[in-house]
């Protein structure tokens, strides 16, 4: 099941999975309560074992209407159980109703296959994001 999650129930995995066990208030992002925005967890087992926030910020040439997805991370007890997925076709489904126009995101180079199989593409070279690492930007196009 995917539900709207409050933005303090993403801080354990976000730390956890995403920011090496860095302090919850060290896993904030500034954008975290902006108009529009929304987070997302996947829950099994009566836990949340998958996050995603998504708030509204266009790409750069890509027109009006995008979407920036940040923050998505899955407990590694619970990877490869099909809960990231649901969780963006959840998001896609929820913006494409509310006629978003794309989703974009900074993808881990090592993610980038998970993004592909949901129907992002690369639309950047490869960047090094500071302290993180290796990095493109995806985007999936929202047709209603
Ligand atoms: C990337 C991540 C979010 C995927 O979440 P998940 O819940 O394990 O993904 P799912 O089980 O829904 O996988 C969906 C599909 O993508 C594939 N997949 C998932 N992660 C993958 C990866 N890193 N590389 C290649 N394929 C991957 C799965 O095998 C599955 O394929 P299938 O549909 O053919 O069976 C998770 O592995 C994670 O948190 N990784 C560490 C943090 C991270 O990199 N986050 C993304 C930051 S941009």
């Amino acid at each position: 099941m995917v539900k709207y999650i409050n933005a303090e129930d993403t801080l354990p995995l976000r730390s956890s999975v995403l920011r090496d066990s860095l302090p919850f208030d060290q896993c904030v992002f500034p954008t975290d309560d902006i108009d529009g925005g929304f987070h997302l967890g996947a829950v099994a087992d009566e836990q949340i074992v998958s996050i995603a926030t998504f708030f509204p910020e266009d790409y750069p040439e890509q027109g009006v209407g995008g979407f920036r997805l940040r923050g998505m991370a899955t407990d590694p007890a619970f990877a490869g159980k099909g809960y990231g997925a649901k969780l963006i076709n959840f998001a896609v489904s929820a913006l494409t109703s509310a006629n978003a126009s794309y989703i974009w995101c900074n993808a881990r180079s090592s993610a980038v296959v998970f993004y592909k199989k949901l129907g992002f593409e690369v639309i950047s070279d490869e960047f090094e994001v500071p302290g993180i690492g290796p990095h493109f930007n995806m985007i999936k196009y929202l047709t209603a």
